[in-house]
């Protein structure tokens, strides 16, 4: 290694942070071998059935620090106004005493590990170069499945200090002394006191989202939180969709879905779960890349039925968090296939029955996972120029009001539609779980920079481009009076993106409505769906005095970005009252 800025800032981080030893990660197999002996030796994992899963482990968390703390998440810009009304700002100056103290001799007694990282594919001029400082040997081990790690990472950076800096300690895993800090200018992370994924595995998040929407912004493409698949027909045509759910609604189960019987022919590739790198082609196109290498899913809910991809997936070579375990040493959480065990060892390590109060994995338990041992990866997952896409999904979790699925008019209308996204909120972050709060494009908490420059950066991406994708709402989890699910979702869903390849390739009409567009009567198809008699026209009903309350909250959240609201997205918003009103 001969990068004189990388090993100046190793050796800082080291004079500060007096580890026993200083490791650098080559992302070999052995390297990764080695890293979980020590840490079944010490405890962080525990071995599952090597038989039924081979190379399988758990981890259980502190069971303080089981998800992303957005509260505890800073944007330190120079600037208190380039972080916004989204995000918690503190000044850089602030910073450095708050936190910045906070690693002095934080690695005394422990292995600090160098992990030099490469988002995005080996060879793409779209691909970024992040290295990720440790003390956490799971967080070590878990970049070699999230990212291209180690080699291929410093021969893509060679001798430039063009990467991204991420300092990360678990400190003391206490929430009080916890901050995960990103300075956009700096290019730098500082997360410390956290070992939970979202928090600690520097790439996805805060770099892969927070850092590069930032630098999107400033060199024209962007840093979105998208899955990114292929939809092939049954006469082999692919096109390919990049669909934004906030976290844990749904993005990993349709990157991969298996289209149910009734539809053959169809085929999901899977090219990402959960980050998209978008960049304007040659052609005039929008082209995706996944910056990621592997995912890191949500496992409750993962069933034979709902995921079978997901399952088989999981089958080997998997870091299992805060999952239950049986009495085989299986992985085993709320919502799996069969019956639930009559005995099962808890996430805390405790012993578990049907009859305990609490679930028996935690809600926001998670596996993580190699990408290239998913039946349905893609063969373009790995190509430098990424894949051309067709369609833009925005969706959330909403109980009421939004419909199905319904297309936007033109780009304006498809920014304003992923600029006034809501959606319940999940045990992906701590906090209330259900309440309705505003996610725009499912980026709320990843967006690095003032949200309302962000949507004048997405009205410009796509001014006057023909050939950019369309843009849909789709929402899987409207409910009944009952609070039943109306539409039966997971492989289902396909009907609905075929109805969405449809108007892509200009073969369904649609109608108009005030929202937008629907699909026009027969398009989609519900043949041999079990659906209440009543459920497509509450699908797709249009509660008026309902909208006109979101109208409101909308106005209010838009206010908040004072004159960096670009008036189109006004306009769109003005435009949907207008329409709504008798
Ligand atoms: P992600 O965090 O956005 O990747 O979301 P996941 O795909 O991991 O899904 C999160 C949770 O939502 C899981 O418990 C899934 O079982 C559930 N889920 C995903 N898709 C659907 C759907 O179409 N309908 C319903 N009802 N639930 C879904
Ligand atoms: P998710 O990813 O979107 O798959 O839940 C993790 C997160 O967003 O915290
Ligand atoms: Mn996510
Ligand atoms: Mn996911």
């Amino acid at each position: 290694m001969n990068n004189q800025s990388l090993s100046a800032w190793v050796e800082e981080v080291a004079r500060q942070t007096e580890p026993d030893r200083v490791v650098w990660c080559d992302g070999s197999e052995e390297e990764y071998r080695g890293l979980v002996q020590a840490m079944l030796r010490d405890g962080t994992l525990h071995e599952l059935d090597q038989v039924a899963y081979s190379g399988c482990y758990l981890h259980r968390s502190h069971p303080s620090d089981v998800a992303r703390t957005e509260h505890l998440t800073f944007i330190c810009s120079d600037r208190a106004e380039d972080a916004g009304p989204t995000n918690n700002w503190m000044s850089p100056t602030e910073a450095r005493e708050k936190v910045g103290r906070l690693f002095d001799r934080s690695m005394r007694g422990r292995t600090m590990y160098v992990v030099p990282y490469l988002m995005g594919p080996a060879g793409s001029s779209a691909s970024k170069v992040g290295v990720e400082i440790t003390d956490s040997a799971y967080v070590a081990a878990s970049m070699r499945i999230m990212t291209r790690m180690g080699k291929v990472a410093l021969e893509h950076l060679g001798t430039s200090s063009d990467f991204c800096r991420g300092l990360h300690s678990l400190g003391d895993l206490d929430p009080e002394r916890r901050f995960i800090a990103h300075f956009p200018e700096e290019r730098l992370i500082w997360s410390v006191g956290s070992g939970y994924g979202g928090n600690a595995l520097l790439g996805k998040k805060c770099f892969a989202l927070r850092i590069a929407s930032t630098m999107g912004r400033d060199e024209g493409w962007l840093a979105e939180h998208m899955l990114i698949m292929g939809l092939e027909d049954p006469s082999g045509n692919v096109t390919y969709i990049c669909a934004a759910f906030p976290s844990a609604c749904g993005k990993t189960n349709l990157a991969m879905m298996v289209p149910p019987a009734s539809q053959p022919g169809w085929k999901v590739w899977t090219v990402g779960d959960d980050i998209a790198w978008l960049r304007v082609g040659a052609d005039g196109r929008l082209w995706a890349v996944n910056p990621e290498a592997g995912f890191f899913g949500v496992a409750p809910g993962t069933s034979r039925k709902t995921n079978p991809h997901a399952l088989a997936t999981v089958q080997r070579n998997t870091i299992f968090t805060n999952v239950a375990m049986t009495r085989e040493r299986h992985p085993w959480w709320e919502g799996m296939d069969g019956q639930v065990p009559a005995e099962l060892t808890d996430w805390k390590g405790r012993p578990w029955t049907p009859a305990s109060k609490e679930p028996a994995a935690h809600p926001n338990s998670r596996f993580c996972v190699p990408a290239k041992q998913c039946p349905s990866v893609s063969s373009l997952m790995e190509a430098p120029e990424g894949v051309p896409i067709s369609a833009f999904v925005f969706g959330g979790r909403r109980a009421k009001l939004a419909p199905l699925v319904y297309e936007s008019r033109d780009w304006a209308h498809g920014v304003y539609l992923g600029a006034s996204m809501a959606s319940e909120t999940t045990a992906a972050a701590t906090g209330k779980v259900g309440v309705v709060r505003r996610d725009p494009m499912a980026m709320r908490p990843f967006c690095g920079y003032n949200m309302g420059d962000y949507f004048r950066h997405w009205l410009e991406m796509g001014r006057g481009r023909s050939s950019f994708p369309k843009v849909f709402h789709v929402n899987w989890f409207r409910q009944n009076e009952a609070g039943k699910f109306l539409w039966p979702g997971f492989g289902e869903n396909l009907r609905v993106l075929r109805w969405i390849n449809d108007r892509v390739h200009g073969r369904a009409k649609g109608h108009e409505t005030a929202l937008g567009i629907f699909p026009a009567e027969g398009e989609l198809d519900t043949s041999g769906l079990d659906l209440h008699a009543s459920a497509m026209s509450e699908l797709f009903s249009i509660d008026r005095d309902a909208w006109i309350e979101d109208l409101a909250d909308q106005e209010a959240f838009f206010g908040s970005f004072g004159d960096k609201m670009p008036e189109e997205i006004w306009r769109e918003h003005r435009a949907l009252r207008s329409h709504l009103s008798p």
